[in-house]
């Protein structure tokens, strides 16, 4: 490969083995002209690989997950997946609208967590290549009732490898009866490339002020309760592992308040890893981002590689609405009509620094 001449971006594909029911799933490859390659497999929509330098230029996959789609089922942890319907917890499985009760799938004690046990991060998503903005559209059709979810929806994700090395995830769908909507990407990022086993010593950055408080089985409480100065408290870069003892529960894994949302793309959050030296940006155009260490992750799943995900193994920064949305008044509204699109966007950018 000649380094000094920019090589071009490219997509390609290649079989990425079969799921339990005879499917050939397939893993799309998009580099940009810097090297930066993405992976993605339609089987859930899932983000593979990333691979992106360190800042002496070594280039490294900084995303926990699986040689082969085998290993993502199940994906107990969500890694890389696309989430939905309902990113996050449902108090119960159930939600009222329009005066009607409904009830959802449970997977996560008396509660319904990430669209279900049959949520998005387990179907197949017709994909198509877009190769003049180096993107890949992915399309799945939610049948009315999956799930327990009221109408049919039509989601369109579009995964764009841009030449700034920014990784820009567009989310749309349509609706023919109202039903809650919160799309996110579930990606654990260890931006030492595994060299730290944990992301203990990664420093982060969350501009929130706030928080939005749970109870013991992750349900908010409705109060959104303010960071202080306290382990909750990111809003000036801290290590991750400084303060995490102190923290409620086992570890980071909270809803946290974007300050001054507009529905605006702007920067939520970034996060340094010092041994590499990479950066990761978060824009996105949502109110809220879940900080979750892997603390569930105890050294039972072994990945790429070979690498054993030791709890703490990665973090998550998933961009989204506020859980439990559609039993709580006074959060963003997370109800799409017909007639509606709901349109979210977050980039994730990759860079490094000296120090
Ligand atoms: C989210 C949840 C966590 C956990 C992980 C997946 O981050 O908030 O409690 O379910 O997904 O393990």
């Amino acid at each position: 490969m000649a380094s000094e001449e920019q090589n071009e971006s490219t997509i390609t594909q290649a079989p990425f083995g079969k799921t339990p029911d005879g499917r050939e799933a397939t893993l799309y490859t998009l580099t940009n002209k810097n090297g930066v390659t993405v992976k993605i497999t339609n089987y859930g929509g899932i983000v593979a690989s990333i691979l992106a330098p360190d800042k002496a230029g070594n280039i490294e996959d900084i995303v926990l997950g699986y040689d082969q789609v085998y290993g993502y089922i199940p994906n107990d942890p969500y890694f890389g997946a696309l989430i939905g319907r309902f990113g996050n917890r449902i108090a119960k499985g159930k939600f009222y609208l329009d005066g009607k009760e409904y009830t959802l799938a449970t997977n996560n004690g008396p509660n319904h967590l990430h669209g279900g046990p049959a949520g998005f991060h387990t179907v197949f998503w017709d994909v198509e290549e877009l190769p003049q903005q180096n993107a890949l559209k992915l399309t799945y059709t939610s049948q009315d009732g999956e799930e327990g979810y009221p109408g049919t929806l039509t989601t369109t994700v579009v995964y764009t490898l841009t030449d700034d090395n920014s990784l820009l995830i567009a989310y749309e769908a349509t609706t023919d009866k109202p039903t809650p909507v919160n799309l996110t990407n579930h990606s654990y990022f260890n931006l030492s490339a595994g060299k730290t086993q944990d992301v203990l010593s990664h420093v982060a950055t969350i501009d929130a002020d706030r928080y939005t408080v749970v109870d013991d089985s992750f349900i908010p409480t409705g109060e959104l309760r303010p960071v202080a100065d306290g382990p909750m408290d990111f809003t000036s870069p801290k290590v991750i592992g400084t303060e995490i003892e102190d923290v409620e529960g086992n570890g980071y894994d909270h809803n946290y308040v974007i300050n001054d949302y507009d529905g605006s793309l702007k920067k939520i959050a970034s996060v340094y890893e010092p041994t590499s030296g990479r950066v990761l940006e978060v824009e996105s155009t949502l109110p809220g981002v879940q900080f979750y260490t892997g603390n569930f992750l105890n050294g039972s799943l072994t990945g790429k590689g070979g690498q054993v995900y030791i709890q703490r193994a990665g973090f998550c920064l998933e961009t989204q609405d506020f859980p439990d949305a559609p039993n709580q008044p006074s959060f963003p509204n997370t109800i799409l009509r017909p007639g509606e699109i709901y349109k979210a966007t977050t980039v994730y950018s990759f860079s490094t620094r000296e120090k």
